[in-house]
């Protein structure tokens, strides 16, 4: 059964589960990309554990679908800085911002995402793109 309460969502409001893929998605490999309420995001399997996480890398915008998930980290393929599932914390060396990451569930073989913070991402970029001066 789905826990709608765990894990907490983002602070903004209840948490809001939205089934992404069937856990068996892993059979072409742990990297598996998606789209949940607007946004490409990326699911990866790291032992037994799913991590979903922004798809383009917060550097220049590679996509991490190309990468390489090792050690609990993902890859860029493109100037290799990696990123802890967990967190999003960049590799040592990095100055740019952390991988955004989001809650994740899995039940009865099913993902769940909390789209809570992509639904506010999304209004943040809905308000950014507004702008007409
Ligand atoms: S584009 Fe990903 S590390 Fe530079």
């Amino acid at each position: 059964m789905l826990d709608r309460d765990a894990p907490p969502g983002t602070g903004v409001g209840p948490a809001a589960w939205i089934r992404v893929a069937a856990r068996d998605a892993f059979t072409a490999g742990p990297i598996v990309p998606v789209r949940v309420a607007g946004q490409a995001l990326l699911l990866v399997l790291d032992e037994d554990r799913v991590f979903a996480v922004e798809r383009a890398c917060p550097h220049e915008g590679a996509d991490l679908a190309g990468g390489r998930c090792a050690g609990s980290r993902l890859f860029c393929p493109h100037h290799q800085a990696s990123f802890a599932l967990a967190d999003g914390a960049v590799s040592p060396g990095w100055s740019f911002r952390r991988l955004r990451t989001y809650p994740v569930q899995t039940v009865d073989g099913e993902i769940y995402i909390d789209s809570t913070g992509l639904i506010e991402l999304q209004h943040e970029v809905t308000r950014q793109g507004c702008h007409s001066d």
